[in-house]
């Protein structure tokens, strides 16, 4: 990371810190649609266990859980994670879910293709360099054994926030202190690069709303 960098994603954390201590639980209890299609595509694939990154207070991590997956969530707010445990131990599934506070802007802390399945619901779209883009799929590809799905969300340069509030280098703007990094299409398929790409849906998720796409690729086996 170089400063300008770390200083943002120090500046989000905190942010994304004091979001989750304000509003504990926001996105609900209900999974997200793309969590619930996830689902299906890492089943019908034979996976066992879940890599999911930027979970959150976990509404998608407790719904794999509940599905029967072993679940790894991961997120750098140690808030939001938090808040996850304490749902998944209400919910008797603390077995099933373990946490790791951990930076995406960081290796991976897991080995080579040790995962089935790896999730990312508006992840990838956060403060990150396409350059940090670019390292994280390259660590989502070593930690998945061959043949493994990789389904993440991002919202997209169609998005009507896309242009407002604050530039901050590439195609990042900052609305209510929350930066987002808007994905162009070319963006998609450079990370693509040496996976099969199977679907770029496109949706929307919340009032405004939010414009995303859902990324399916997998690797070869
Ligand atoms: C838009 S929220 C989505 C949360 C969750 N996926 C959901 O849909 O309920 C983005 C999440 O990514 C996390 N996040 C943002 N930047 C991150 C980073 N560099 N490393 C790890 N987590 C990050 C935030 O803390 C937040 O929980």
């Amino acid at each position: 990371m170089d400063g300008g960098d770390q200083e943002l994603a120090e500046v989000q954390r905190e942010h994304w810190e004091r979001t989750y201590g304000a509003h504990p639980g926001m996105y609900g209890e209900q999974p997200s649609d793309p969590a619930v299609y996830a689902a299906e595509v890492f089943r019908a694939a034979g996976a066992a266990d879940v890599l999911e990154l930027g979970a959150g207070h976990g509404r998608d991590a407790l719904f794999f859980a509940r599905c029967g997956f072993t679940v790894l969530a991961g997120d750098f707010s140690p808030v939001g994670l938090e808040q996850l445990r304490e749902a998944a131990a209400a919910a008797v599934l603390a077995g099933k879910v373990t946490t790791v506070v951990h930076d995406v802007r960081e290796p991976l802390p897991l080995a080579d293709a040790s995962v089935d399945a790896v999730f990312a619901h508006m992840l990838l779209c956060m403060a990150l360099s396409t350059k940090e883009l670019h390292a994280l799929v390259t660590e989502v590809r070593r930690v998945l054994r061959p043949g493994g799905s990789f389904v993440y969300t991002v919202r997209h340069t169609g998005d009507a926030h896309f242009g407002a509030g604050i530039g901050r280098g590439e195609d990042i703007w900052e609305h209510g202190g929350f930066a987002v990094h808007f994905f162009p299409r070319d963006l998609v398929d450079a990370l693509a690069d040496g996976w099969d790409l199977t679907e770029v849906h496109p949706f929307e998720e919340g009032d405004l709303p939010r414009r995303l796409w859902r990324v399916t690729q997998t690797l070869p086996r």
